[in-house]
């Protein structure tokens, strides 16, 4: 029997997998969920924001489901110690490398984007960012100090050809799904790990994937793309950085970063992390008023992808949808509703 660990964190975090539980209470009752404490509230506990047992779990169980980690609480901490650390070291031990962003409007938010309503209504993206490599884990990295009394701050960029083509081949596949395109955003322009990555992507396209439509995006461009005409967009493959920032812009697209949830994959049949896209909220934390639904979407792509109980997803699904249908509006989204009682309509619909 497979469980499901939760790792509420910090911040809106247990507010918002606190409504995950009472979904998969009443959606799953058969599925065991267990939980562990992780990110800052780790680290004032243990010291560590992911302990060795903790990781172990994750490793071991059916699905992981986080909420958020950090805040301003732990601003001061060891650099390697800090709740995001914890996190960058759970993507890593899990090797969820394809990172699936679905940017989707559910047509009861069209009028909730920011953009006007005829460009967003009917939009569904799916971002797949790769989610263990690049500039986030390149080394060397570091702050040194300079002979002439300043101090220099580097990172370094990389991708090797193994960690191209196996996300690129998640995006051609999801494609394969969908309509069939696939949009590659990169800095080939000025980037050498760009222009590998431009090159790699165009090789498996042309050895593996024919009759996938692909097209070459620079990521600036890109950005611009998804606030001019985002309906152009199907799949999107790109890098750990540029798809951290570009899924953020297309949530907006959607009503809000409280509506976009992730999963992140790795080798077929290891567990998948599954987490909103959005942070740990601190300036609305302890509120009760944030909205779950990304959380809640979060455990419908648990279910989909590592718990392999499609049918329950496709019920939570739709009872998302009718939720909002029937005018279920957190505050982020326009609305009054507290965290708990956007869980309540969720629930009302199951
Ligand atoms: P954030 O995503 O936490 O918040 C950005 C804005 O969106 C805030 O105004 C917030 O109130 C709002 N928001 C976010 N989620 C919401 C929700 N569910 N309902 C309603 N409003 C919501 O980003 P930030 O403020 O830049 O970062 C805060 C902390 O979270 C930082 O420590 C950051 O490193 C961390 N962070 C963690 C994760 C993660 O754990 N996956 C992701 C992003 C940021
Ligand atoms: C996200 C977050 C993380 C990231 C941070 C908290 C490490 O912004 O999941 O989008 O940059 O990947
Ligand atoms: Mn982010």
């Amino acid at each position: 029997m497979s469980t499901l660990l939760l790792l509420p964190g910090d911040g809106i975090g247990p507010e918002v997998c606190e409504q995950v539980r009472r979904v998969a209470a009443a959606l799953t009752p058969d599925l065991v969920v267990e939980e562990a404490i992780y990110g800052g509230a780790s680290y004032d506990a243990h010291g560590t924001p992911l302990t060795d047992e903790v990781r172990d779990r994750a490793l071991a169980s059916g699905a992981v489901l986080m909420g958020a980690v950090g805040g301003p609480k732990w601003k001061d901490a060891p650099r390697h110690l800090r709740p995001e650390a914890g996190l960058l070291g759970l993507r890593k031990a899990m090797d969820v490398y394809a990172n699936l962003r679905p940017a989707y409007c559910f047509e009861a938010l069209a009028g909730a984007s920011s953009l006007k309503t005829e460009l967003v209504s009917g939009l569904d993206i799916m971002f797949v960012r790769e989610l263990v490599g690049g500039v986030y884990f390149g080394e060397p990295r570091g702050i040194e100090d300079l002979p002439d009394g300043q101090k220099k701050g580097f990172d370094t960029a990389v991708y090797t050809t193994s960690e191209i083509e196996r996300v690129g081949r998640v995006a051609f596949e999801l494609a394969r799904g969908r309509t069939n395109k696939v949009h590659s955003a990169e800095k080939s322009n000025v980037m050498e790990s760009g222009l590998l990555w431009k090159q790699v992507i165009t090789d498996l396209h042309a050895r593996e994937y024919p009759d996938v439509q692909l097209e070459h995006i620079l990521a600036d461009n890109c950005a611009m793309q998804l606030v001019r005409a985002p309906k152009q967009f199907d799949v999107i493959v790109t890098d750990n950085l540029f798809g951290d920032i570009l899924s953020d812009a297309a949530a907006m697209l959607t009503g809000s970063l409280g509506m976009l949830p992730s999963a992140a994959l790795g080798a077929a049949g290891k567990p998948g992390l599954y987490e909103p896209i959005h942070g740990s909220a601190p300036d609305i934390a302890g509120q009760g008023v944030a909205n779950p639904l990304a959380a809640i979407l979060s455990f419908e792509m648990a279910l989909r992808w590592s718990l392999g109980r499609a049918p329950a997803a496709d019920t939570l699904l739709a009872a998302v949808k009718a939720a909002l249908d029937a005018g279920a509006r957190t505050r982020d989204l326009g609305g009054t509703l507290s965290t708990v009682e956007m869980g309540d309509a969720v629930l009302a619909q199951l």
